[in-house]
């Protein structure tokens, strides 16, 4: 081989380009989050340049359409699962986790249940019949459902939306289509989704009242998604504060929150302006959710604008997703990208006890060969007080040890992952990935 190959191969192999491309997937596998996008069976089946871009940049899928209930019971009692099946399997084929959506709408529903003629009773029988269904045949495969989507309406006052489930049953189709949904597959997470409920707002507030009421019923529900359906118009300074407030009473309740189905429509054509704009709301999403330990899911409604759902329904609008029709990156995706490459979002807080004098300057490393952490220059009379915190800025372990020493990932008691490990004194701080 001739000398200046030797060289490249070389410079390759020290940048870690020849094994790993970071993506937005590398570095959420890394926190861990599930990242994703919905998909439907014609978009990655013979497309190689959507399939590149799916592959390379996500870890988590949910159908766009294929797991609702008019696709998966069309006449009552009689489930098709092919197509959904396909999506299961490309899934598992290529290690990507999945979502289930949805379960219990107002929409998209077979003709059967929309325009049956009920009571109450064999309502029920029928919604249980479609969740044990669906759940029975998916049991283990997916990991979070959307189990009721969209009860609330948009008048502003927090109602629940008019639909036959809520005028046949009353307001306990939510309860009762939980408690089957567990019934049925004791260990999927269970979900509310709904949109416009990012900040606080009559909506998300009628929301934020049932899960509670919901939970204090044992109910069994275990988060709340926010589909998340934005305009470049959101894009306001005080978007990120607006939503952390609403954010933090959901995770007060001690439920997992979801990023379920994000996009950010604009008036078309699109300008640099509005990309930009459009690329600041993505960031303080990804943001948001890196700073909220209870959102660990983060799922787009598609990643190309070649295939999304806003230019039919809204007419006249576009380009709401990450890429452009020829999966080229957007600034949102520079934006979602540079969040998730440094993702300590929030700062750990300052130091409260002794400084420098008391403690020396530390400098830090990381040995990757012994998985050990490597102190130097600390005073060895006075230990070093060492904080290690998770990428979302919580504190997970702490150590005092000798100033000149070699501390084994082992001694802090934590799994293999990336954190950030700080020496009280000068504050020497230093990101790692455990290897072990
Ligand atoms: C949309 C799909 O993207 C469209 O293809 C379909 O025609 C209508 O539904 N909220 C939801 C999603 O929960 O199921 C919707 O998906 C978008 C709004």
């Amino acid at each position: 081989m001739p000398k200046y190959f030797k060289i490249i191969a070389l410079a390759l192999l020290l940048n870690g380009s020849v094994f790993a491309q970071d993506t937005l997937k590398s570095y959420a596998n890394k926190i861990p989050m599930n990242i994703g996008a919905c998909v439907d069976s014609n978009f990655y089946q013979n497309n190689q340049a959507y399939i590149t871009v799916l592959n390379r940049e996500f870890n988590t899928v949910v159908c766009q359409n294929e797991m609702k209930a008019d696709a998966l019971e069309p006449t009552q009692g009689v489930f098709t699962f092919t197509t959904a099946d396909k999506l299961v399997a490309y899934a598992q084929q290529n290690n990507m986790k999945i979502r289930g959506h949805t379960l219990v709408w107002y929409n998209q529903n077979p003709s059967w249940l929309a325009n049956g003629n009920w009571t109450r009773t064999t309502l029920l029988a029928a919604m249980k019949e479609h969740i044990s269904g669906v759940l029975g045949h998916y049991k283990g495969k997916i990991f979070e459902w959307d189990v009721v989507n969209e009860a609330f309406d948009d008048s502003g006052a927090g109602a629940r939306r008019s639909c036959f489930w809520q005028n046949v049953i009353g307001d306990d189709y939510v309860d009762s289509a939980f408690t089957y949904a567990h019934q049925a597959d004791p260990a999927a997470l269970l979900f509310y989704n709904d949109y416009s409920t990012c900040t606080i707002n009559a909506k998300s507030t009628a929301i934020y009242t049932m899960i509670k009421a919901l939970l204090a019923n044992r109910v069994p529900i275990n988060g709340i998604g926010f589909q998340s359906h934005q305009q470049v118009s959101d894009s306001s300074a005080s978007l990120y504060a607006n939503m952390k407030v609403n954010f933090d009473r959901f995770a007060a309740l001690g439920i997992k929150l979801s990023i379920t189905e994000l996009d950010v429509r604009m008036l078309l054509p699109s300008t640099q302006t509005q990309l930009n704009a459009q690329a600041y709301v993505y960031k303080v999403f990804m943001q948001l959710a890196l700073a909220e330990p209870s959102c660990r899911t983060f799922m787009m409604w598609g990643f190309t604008d070649k295939y999304s759902w806003i230019p039919s329904t809204f007419p006249g609008q576009g380009a709401a997703l990450i890429y452009d029709e020829n999966y080229q990156p957007k600034p949102a995706y520079t934006a979602l990208f540079d969040v998730l490459k440094t993702p300590l979002a929030v700062a750990p807080p300052p130091f409260a006890g002794p400084s420098v004098a008391a403690h020396g300057a530390a400098r830090l490393s990381f040995d990757n060969l012994s998985n050990s952490v490597v102190v130097r220059g600390g005073k060895t009379a006075h230990p070093v007080h060492l904080e290690m915190f998770d990428l979302r800025g919580s504190k997970i372990a702490e150590a005092y040890v000798p100033g000149d020493c070699r501390v084994p990932v082992s001694s802090f008691g934590v799994a293999q992952g990336t954190y950030i490990l700080r020496a009280e004194g000068n504050g020497a701080m230093m990101r790692m990935h455990t290897t072990k």
